[in-house]
């Protein structure tokens, strides 16, 4: 298969299909996980540990995402490339570009990608010629956070189809709102939003048939999934006086609380993909509530990369 087909740069390049196929291979990897500690077939053999190289390369801060990428790999025994940041010629002056072709030049087999907003980067990577996954670009797209936030849904809640996802926050500025939108909306999942105006995208960027909630409480009580989003501080411009006076209001309007919480159904869940700002989107004891898969979109996260990155790099067969 040629390296673009194997590439995730979006989700839009996925069918309900592939998605579906990608969730069967993450349960099979979670059930062989739990069995045997590891996720390949030891009937099949080590799946060429060693013949196969994974590389790294974050240009933004990550915890989640990188770990859970390199747990995954480690768990289906494909070597990491990888490096620091602070570590890397980058701090001698080198390009996030000239990286990259560098770190190409050594040859793994497919290439984890997060970068902030660079169109040059953008023009780049489709030509490397090798796999890439999108570990976050700018504010574009998190293919794979969206990925595992539908798998926990369907494991928590046994269906996304008809399921009612409220994504509550900064949406303008988030790249996992857009992917989101996609795969809920390609598994059927109904779509709401709620936040202030000055972080709503444009309703052509909503899913058709979203619902836009003015009223948090009102949001809760239609919604079988809170997802809770981040105020992503760093993607404001500075100069920005009204993003910093609606910071500063959100948590009483839109903050979720164990108060609020009593709106959403006792069955509802509620997620976040992290990480979380304290007192503003979340109160700290919202984590507590029982009703809390945070932690599980986490776990969700290591298989749905394993997942990913076994058809990338020819681990395994989807079909
Ligand atoms: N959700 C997410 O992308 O978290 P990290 O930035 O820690 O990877």
């Amino acid at each position: 298969m040629p390296a673009d087909q194997r590439s995730l740069l979006d989700t839009r390049a996925l069918t309900p299909q592939d998605i579906i196929d990608l969730f069967r291979l993450a349960e099979e990897f979670r059930e062989r996980g739990e069995r045997d500690g590891f996720y390949y077939d030891p009937a099949r053999g080590p799946l060429r540990e060693g013949s196969k190289v994974v590389a790294l390369l974050f240009f933004e801060a990550s915890t989640r995402t990188r770990l859970s990428f390199q747990a995954a790999a480690y768990r289906l025994g494909l070597p990491v490339l990888t490096m620091e940041f602070a570590g890397s010629s980058v701090v001698k002056g080198e390009s996030l570009a000239d990286t990259i072709l560098n770190v190409v030049a050594m040859g793994p087999d497919a290439l984890v990608l997060r970068y902030g907003a660079s169109a040059e980067l953008d023009e780049l990577v489709p030509r490397l010629g090798i796999p890439v996954i999108n570990a976050g670009f700018g504010t574009l797209a998190h293919p794979t956070q969206a990925l595992l936030d539908a798998f926990t849904i369907l494991r928590e809640r046994g269906r996304v189809e008809g399921e009612r996802v409220l994504i509550v926050g900064d949406i303008l500025h988030s790249r996992v709102a857009r992917s989101n939108f996609d795969v809920l909306h390609k598994l059927g999942a109904e779509i709401g939003v709620c936040g202030p105006e000055r972080f709503m995208p444009s309703l052509a960027e909503l899913p058709s048939g979203s619902r836009v909630f003015g009223e948090l409480d009102e949001g809760l009580r239609w919604a079988t999934v809170c997802m809770g989003l981040r105020i992503q501080f760093e993607r404001h411009r500075s100069q920005d006086a009204d993003a910093r006076r609606e910071v500063a209001d959100y948590h009483r309007s839109y903050g979720i609380t164990r108060a609020r919480l009593q709106s959403l159904a006792p069955e509802g869940i509620l997620m976040h993909p992290g990480p979380i700002n304290h007192g503003v989107e979340f109160s700290s004891d919202a984590l507590e509530d029982p009703r809390s898969r945070v932690l599980q979109q986490v776990a969700s996260g290591v298989l749905i990369r394993a997942a990913l990155l076994a058809r990338t790099v020819g681990m395994a067969k989807l079909d």
